[in-house]
C-alpha cells in the first residue's frame, strides 16, 4: 500500500506540470490522522501511545506521514494541511462517523465535511491548484457503522468528495485504493469469522 502511494506520487512529482508541490491536503478516517482525534476530540488521551504512534492509528509513522516526508526531500516549503480524523465515514449526511475510547462516543466530521471545513478555511495563504496535493482515504467506517450498506453506495459517496474537490478547483487528487483490511488486528482479534469473511468479501467485490 505505502509502496504503491509512493510509486504513483514519484512518477507524478517528476511530470512537468507539477514541478513544485507546496501543498498537501489530506482528508479521511484513520490511515491518515495524525492527531486530529487524538488533539481536539480526546484530549490527548486517545489513541493511546503506545501501542499507537503520536496519536496516529498506526504503530509508526502512517502513509501519509511517509509521502510527505519523501515530498519535503525534494521541497523544502510544503504545507501539510490534515483534516483526517479517526472513525470518519465519507459523509456524515449518509452515515454518521464517530470516535470512542472507554464510555465516550464523540461525532467527527466525515470526508465530505472535512473538504468543506478546508474549503471554508480562508486563513493562511492560497497556494495555487497546480501546486496542491490532495488525498483522500474513506469507505472503510460506512460499512462499520452500517453493514447492510452497499459497497456501490460508498464508492458514489467517495465520488461525490472527488465532485466536491474538483468543483472547488482541485487539479491533483488521489484516492487511496483499500488496504487487505480484513488481516488489520481489529478484526481478527474480534474473533469473528463472519466479520473476516464479509470485510474480504467487500474489499474484492467493492474494489474501492
Ligand atoms: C476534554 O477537556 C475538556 C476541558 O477540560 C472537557 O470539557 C471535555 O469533556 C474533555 N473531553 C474528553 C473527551 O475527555
Ligand atoms: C484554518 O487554518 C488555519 C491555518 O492553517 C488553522 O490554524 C486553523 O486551525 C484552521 N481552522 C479550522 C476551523 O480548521
Ligand atoms: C443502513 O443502510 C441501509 C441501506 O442503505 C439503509 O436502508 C438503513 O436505513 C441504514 N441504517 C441506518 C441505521 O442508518
Ligand atoms: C459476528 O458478526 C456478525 C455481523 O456483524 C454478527 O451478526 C454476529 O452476531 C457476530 N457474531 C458474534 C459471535 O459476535
Amino acid at each position: 500500500m505505502h509502496i504503491l502511494v509512493i510509486t504513483f506520487l514519484l512518477i507524478f512529482i517528476t511530470s512537468s506540470d507539477c514541478k513544485i508541490i507546496r501543498q498537501v491536503i489530506a482528508f479521511g478516517d484513520s490511515f491518515f490522522d495524525t492527531g486530529n482525534v487524538f488533539n481536539y476530540i480526546f484530549n490527548r488521551t486517545n489513541p493511546p501511545s503506545p501501542p499507537y504512534f503520536k496519536g496516529t492509528y498506526s504503530n509508526g509513522p502512517n502513509s501519509i506521514t511517509r509521502v510527505v516526508t519523501k515530498i519535503k526531500y525534494r521541497e523544502e516549503h510544503v504545507e501539510f494541511k490534515n483534516y483526517a480524523y479517526g472513525g470518519a465515514t465519507t459523509d456524515n449526511q449518509l452515515i454518521q462517523g464517530f470516535s470512542s475510547y472507554k464510555d465516550i462516543t464523540l461525532k467527527v466530521p466525515g470526508a465530505l465535511q472535512q473538504i468543506e471545513l478546508f474549503h471554508q478555511n480562508k486563513t493562511g495563504k492560497q497556494i495555487p491548484q497546480k501546486q496542491r496535493l490532495y488525498f483522500l482515504s474513506a469507505g472503510g467506517n460506512n460499512f462499520f457503522y452500517n453493514n447492510s450498506i452497499s459497497y456501490q453506495a460508498i464508492t458514489e459517496s467517495l465520488l461525490k468528495c472527488v465532485q466536491l474537490l474538483l468543483s472547488y478547483g482541485a487539479r491533483h487528487i488521489f484516492v487511496l485504493n483499500f488496504p487487505p483490511y480484513q488481516d488489520s488486528p481489529i478484526i481478527t482479534r474480534s474473533g469473528n469469522l463472519s466479520i473476516q469473511h464479509y470485510v474480504e468479501n467487500f474489499i474484492i467485490k467493492g474494489k474501492l
